[in-house]
């Protein structure tokens, strides 16, 4: 296998996470798997991207307090809003949905088996027994409803990195 350096965009793995505005969860999931494959040393494997099925929020920056949630963790966030495509399906392996209405919408949006299976619901990679299928939606909630989101993301994106290195037989000295 060519080392991460050598890896074009083409063997590079994509992923996308996906919310509904895009300023909130799918930012936060984004922001805390690049800063895991960062401390890994293994970034250059990997396309990370997020948006939203929505167009409420277009262009922003993700929302002060998710900002507030990242920094906390040493995580700056400075990803703009954009709306899912229907060409993302192409430019991407992985579509992560935050909740089981993004999901929905994104199956709506797909067409074919092929773009059906790259959608997943993104906490079904976080390990733990009896949690909620959903990252909660803390729009309307409280900078520690954030910082809860924060810690399910993180949560999850470390059994989705798993996942994928085992998935693509990705040998790296940790
Ligand atoms: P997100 O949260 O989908 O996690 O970015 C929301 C952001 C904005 C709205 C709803 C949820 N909104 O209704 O504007």
């Amino acid at each position: 296998m060519a080392s991460p350096e050598e890896r074009s965009l083409d063997s590079k793995i994509k992923v996308l996470f996906v919310c509904l505005g895009n300023i909130c969860r799918s930012p936060a999931a984004e922001g805390a798997f690049q800063d895991l494959v960062r401390k890994k040393g293994i970034e250059s494997l990997f396309v990370i991207d997020s948006c939203g099925t929505s167009r409420y929020h277009l262009g922003e920056l993700p929302d002060l307090r998710t900002r507030q949630a990242a920094r906390k963790k040493g995580i700056e966030l400075v990803h703009r809003a954009r709306q899912f495509q229907k060409s993302d399906f192409d430019a991407f392996d992985l579509v992560l949905a935050m909740d089981r209405s993004n999901l929905k919408d994104l199956l709506s949006l797909a067409s074919g088996e092929e773009e059906r299976k790259k959608i997943h619901l993104f906490r079904k990679f976080q390990k733990g027994e009896g949690k909620d299928p959903d990252v909660p939606d803390p729009y309307y909630g409280s900078l520690k409803d954030f910082e809860e989101v924060q810690s399910i993301v993180s949560e999850a994106a470390e059994g989705l990195l798993e996942f994928i290195l085992n998935k693509n037989g990705v040998k790296y000295a940790p």
